[in-house]
């Protein structure tokens, strides 16, 4: 029998792949290994945007043998700039159906907003293809089981594209947590400030935008349908629509890495408020939001950002254990150990002065709040920990590529993007309907 090329069996298995899964929802199973772990794999990107344009594409074409061959977008200019990136080698497939179409194609990048992504991940898979989606995973919670069961129905590898867990400073922070050295981490504080139009999701608009060049109807899809809107197309962010706001588009890189480092699957309950205070004229999401979030695990999450001061460090997180902190600021871990000393001696001024002499000569007393008394020691210094190498967008694109070609499971899969999302639409959830919500971890519900 003919051995078949690798690029004639990935053919071959993409359309049985795409026949079972409209049969049945019965696991398919992988394509063959590849040749060699240096085999060629071409990647198709869906949404050639911002993200793919400003790393993505960059971080793909550092991965050996991968090479961009297809592209789509609902806006030309931005097709142009693709191509052009790519030395003029992928092709402009018009749309992403017919980029899926293609059985050359072995992996797509879905980077469209983010009421396109369960659409066109759901599709993916079923056409065949790894799928490497960005986050958030989903735009409402109800995006998640039908994705998490096309993964599993295709046997394909779906990984999410929250790029922070694949940070060395995020694996050692978690192996630090495993460790215990934190003690019992009962609070985690997380932070995301901004103050610029930028920063507020109000991005410039290219000049020759128009209905001749965006491809408006393109651009709607499964979201309600709407008058012709620049704003809409390139601010998307600011909009229900498309978007869930701070919650999802920052809160969910945090909840992700907190989720990671704590083993932690989902809050099992929410509260939060929010505000749009200073952006009614251009934005329907708030941009001012606090929430509190409390984990099953035996610990609390504060999230809080507002775009309307970023006096303090724009983003970051502390971990806060009973021996020890770990604070994620700037690109920099910090693992600040507990250096607390009891001190009683306001409220024990007040007692009678024998009796206030007697429990200063108690040598427990002393050893706990007497530290003048104390022989010479070494307080214990805070550990301060950098990051070299190649940023975590590289690296967790590495790690979808190597999961693709060795077979294994994405390093965040479809449940860890959902959940960190759905967490995230609790958030927008409560606030919008102000009150506390449960999540049923029996059903993936709220209540
Ligand atoms: N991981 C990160 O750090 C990070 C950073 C930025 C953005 N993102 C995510 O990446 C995704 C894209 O964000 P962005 O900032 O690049 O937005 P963007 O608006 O710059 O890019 C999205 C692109 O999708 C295109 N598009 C829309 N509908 C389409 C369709 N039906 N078919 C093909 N293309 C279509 C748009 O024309 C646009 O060019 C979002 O989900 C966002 O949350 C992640």
């Amino acid at each position: 029998m003919k051995k078949l090329s690798r690029r004639e069996f990935l053919a071959r298995s993409t359309a049985g792949t795409v026949a079972a899964a409209a049969l049945s929802r019965s696991p398919v199973a992988f394509a063959a290994p590849p040749d060699s772990p240096n085999d060629r794999l071409q990647l198709g990107i869906i949404g050639v945007g911002a993200r793919v344009q400003s790393g993505l594409m960059e971080a793909a074409q550092a991965v050996p043998g991968v090479e961009i061959v297809g592209v789509c977008d609902a806006y030309r200019g931005r097709v142009q700039r693709a191509i052009a990136r790519t030395s003029g080698r992928a092709k402009d497939y018009g749309d992403w159906k017919a980029l899926l179409a293609d059985p050359s194609i072995d992996a797509v990048i879905v980077a469209t907003p983010d009421h396109w992504h369960r659409t066109h991940v759901v599709e993916a898979l079923r056409a065949g293809k790894h799928v490497y989606v960005e986050k958030p995973m989903t735009l409402v919670i109800e995006d998640g089981a039908p994705m998490i069961a096309a993964a599993k129905a295709s046997g394909r590898v779906l990984q999410v594209g929250s790029q922070g867990m694949s940070s060395k400073i995020e694996e050692t922070g978690r192996d630090i947590v495993r460790s215990g050295k934190l003690g019992k981490v009962t609070m985690i504080r997380a932070t995301y400030n901004r103050n610029t139009r930028s920063g507020a999701w109000l991005y410039p608009i290219p000049p020759d935008a128009n209905e001749q060049t965006v491809d408006w109807a393109a651009f709607l899809g499964p979201a309600p349908k709407r008058p012709f809107s620049l704003e809409r197309f390139f601010r998307w962010r600011a909009y229900w629509d498309y978007s869930g706001g701070i919650a999802t588009d920052l809160f969910v890189h945090l909840l992700t890495s907190i989720h990671f480092l704590m083993d932690a699957k989902m809050p099992a309950r929410v509260t939060a408020m929010g505000q749009n205070y200073l952006h009614q004229g251009t934005h329907e999401v708030p941009d001012t939001v606090n929430a509190v979030l409390e984990y099953p695990e035996g610990f609390t999450v504060n999230l809080s950002s507002t775009f309307n001061n970023e006096a303090s460090a724009e983003s970051g997180y502390e971990v806060l254990g009973k021996e020890a902190a770990l604070i994620f600021r700037e690109g920099q871990m910090v693992l600040k150990p507990e250096n607390a000393i009891e001190g009683n001696h306001w409220v024990v001024s007040s007692w009678p002065e024998a009796l206030e002499k007697a429990y200063y000569d108690d040598p427990k007393i002393k050893a706990e709040e007497r530290p003048d008394t104390w022989p010479p020691r070494v307080r214990t210094r805070s550990e301060v920990y950098g990051e070299d190498g190649q940023d975590a967008t590289f690296v967790h694109m590495a790690r979808f590529f190597d999961s693709v070609r060795q077979h294994k499971p994405a390093v965040e899969d479809a449940v860890m993007g959902h959940h960190a999302a759905a967490a995230a639409h609790m958030v927008n959830l409560s606030l919008r309907q102000r009150r506390p919500l449960d999540w049923n971890f029996a059903t993936e519900t709220v209540t």
